[in-house]
């Protein structure tokens, strides 16, 4: 699965030289459940800047062998007392793999998280915020368009000169061209996204009327949140709080025929008949992407900064576009209108945060 990220990902990652992937891949595979590059302490230090911290034999020695040098070596120990005892696992690496790890750590990280925000651009940025999405709003590709002329040049060249065949196989090219340069990959990409998705849902349970006109708090609803990765869809008995009592719309003696099947669905539980509601999913993320809700809400991110204005939504629909690009966008960069607090927390880069 990570080789298949890695691949795709050189599509993308600047002028990305084959050891670095090779490295980085390793790296995602051993050692990114204990270390992050720049997002922070996790089981062990974060490695941005591990290079200046130690001379390059230490690290090398101690990738290979920690179980050695955390019995003997004065500053492994240091760090082990540091990590409240937690050891660093032996992951049996060869000393060239522990030397290319090494080269690969230099590269990736880059200044400290804490001074990321404050510098706009710094000179050493690392690798990982140079990696720019397809959709992250770039526009023309200038380079893609020098090739455009030249090659527009060259079919009309082959069609005076008479080689039909030529000219067509060059017209393959120029459309090939076109596609690149004005960012056809963006729209082919976006295409696949949900954004706008806006499915008719068994009952029309309005978020414009709950969560808007009533001012129900989200939490009322959706409570896990707060607590777990998913914000979960209520059951049926939190709507009956509610509307074990009300059944029709205010100022209308006629029961509500929508609040009726949500009755009707409520009282046939456990019964061979049972009608339950089933809501169609609206928001999804490939099962290769980790996104925690918790984590976003800790930070007092607002849930319509990502699903847009709910509160005045008839029908719920996919505000953004939950691409990797928009994910990036906001962890590199906050909106303007971002509490203070929360733009000095950046969200993490790293692949292995969002991938594993
Ligand atoms: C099970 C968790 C775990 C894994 C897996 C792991 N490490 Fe560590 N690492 C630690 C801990 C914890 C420390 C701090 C020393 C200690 O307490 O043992 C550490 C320390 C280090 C240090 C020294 C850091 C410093 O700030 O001085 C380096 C370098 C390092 N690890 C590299 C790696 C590399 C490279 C890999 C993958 C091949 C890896 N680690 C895998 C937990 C882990
Ligand atoms: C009274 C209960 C209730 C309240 C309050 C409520 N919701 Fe919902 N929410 C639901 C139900 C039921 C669904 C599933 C039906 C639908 O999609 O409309 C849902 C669906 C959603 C979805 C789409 C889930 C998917 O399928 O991807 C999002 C996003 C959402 N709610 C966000 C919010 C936000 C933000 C608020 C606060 C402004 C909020 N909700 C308040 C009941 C509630
Ligand atoms: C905190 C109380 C409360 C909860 C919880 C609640 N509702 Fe309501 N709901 C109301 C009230 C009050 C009305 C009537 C409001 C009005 O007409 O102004 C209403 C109206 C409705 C309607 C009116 C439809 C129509 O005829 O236009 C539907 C459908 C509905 N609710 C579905 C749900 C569902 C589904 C849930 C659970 C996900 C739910 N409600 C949870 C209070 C609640
Ligand atoms: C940082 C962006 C972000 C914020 C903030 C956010 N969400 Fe989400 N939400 C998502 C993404 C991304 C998904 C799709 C998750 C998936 O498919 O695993 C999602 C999915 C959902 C779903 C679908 C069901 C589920 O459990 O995943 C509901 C309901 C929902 N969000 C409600 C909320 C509510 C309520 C809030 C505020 C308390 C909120 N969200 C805040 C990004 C966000
Ligand atoms: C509106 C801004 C915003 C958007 C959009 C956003 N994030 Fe974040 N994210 C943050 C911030 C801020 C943090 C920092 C949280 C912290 O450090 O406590 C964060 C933290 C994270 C973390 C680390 C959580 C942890 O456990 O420490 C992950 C993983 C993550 N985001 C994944 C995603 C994914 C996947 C998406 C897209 C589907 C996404 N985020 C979209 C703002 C955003
Ligand atoms: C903040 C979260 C986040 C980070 C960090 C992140 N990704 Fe992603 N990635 C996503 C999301 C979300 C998607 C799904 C996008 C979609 O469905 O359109 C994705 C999709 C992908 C895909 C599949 C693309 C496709 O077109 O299907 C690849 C490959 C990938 N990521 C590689 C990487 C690599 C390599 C890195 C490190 C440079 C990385 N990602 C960092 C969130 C993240």
């Amino acid at each position: 699965m990570l080789a298949v990220l890695f691949l795709g990902a050189s599509a993308w990652a600047a002028p990305a030289p084959s050891e670095f992937q090779k490295h980085a891949a390793l790296f995602m595979q051993k050692c990114s459940k204990c270390h992050s590059i720049g997002g922070g302490q996790r089981v062990g230090p974060d490695l941005a800047g591990v290079a200046g911290r130690h001379d390059k034999e230490w690290i090398v020695g101690f990738m290979m062998d920690p179980d050695s040098y955390l019995q003997k070596d004065a500053a492994a120990k240091k760090l082990l007392e540091e990590n409240h005892g937690v050891r660093m696992e032996n992951t049996h690496l060869t000393r060239a793999e522990a030397e290319g790890l090494l080269e690969f750590l230099k590269a990736a990280s880059g200044a400290p998280p804490s001074a990321r925000r404050e510098e706009a651009v710094p000179a050493d940025e690392p690798l990982f915020m140079k990696v720019r999405m397809p959709d992250e709003g770039r526009g023309v590709s200038m380079p893609g368009l020098a090739l455009l002329l030249l090659i527009c040049g060259a079919t009309a060249f082959a069609w005076q000169s008479g080689s039909r065949a030529g000219a067509g196989l060059l017209l393959v090219a120029v459309l090939a061209t076109a596609y690149w340069t004005f960012g056809g990959r963006r729209y082919y990409q976006l295409l696949g996204s949900q954004q706008g998705y806006q499915p008719v849902q068994p009952i029309a349970y309005s978020h414009a009327l709950h969560a808007g006109k009533l001012g129900i708090s989200c939490f009322y609803c959706h409570s896990s949140a707060e607590r777990s990765d998913s914000a979960g869809v209520p059951a049926l008995n939190v709507c009956m709080n509610c509307h074990i009592a009300v059944r029709s719309r205010a100022g209308q003696k006629e029961p509500s025929p929508e609040i009726a099947r949500l009755v009707a669905a409520w009282e046939s539980r456990g019964k061979p008949s049972s009608k339950s509601i089933e809501w169609t999913r609206i928001h999804h993320l490939p099962a290769y992407v980790h996104f925690s809700h918790r984590a976003h809400i800790a930070n007092n991110i607002q849930c319509q900064e990502c699903h847009g204005p709910v509160q005045t939504m008839e029908r719920m629909r996919q505000a953004s576009s939950l691409s990797m690009g928009w994910c990036i966008s906001c962890h590199r960069e906050p909106p303007q209108s971002a509490p203070t607090h929360w733009r000095r927390a950046l969200g993490p880069l790293d692949c292995a945060a969002c991938h594993w």
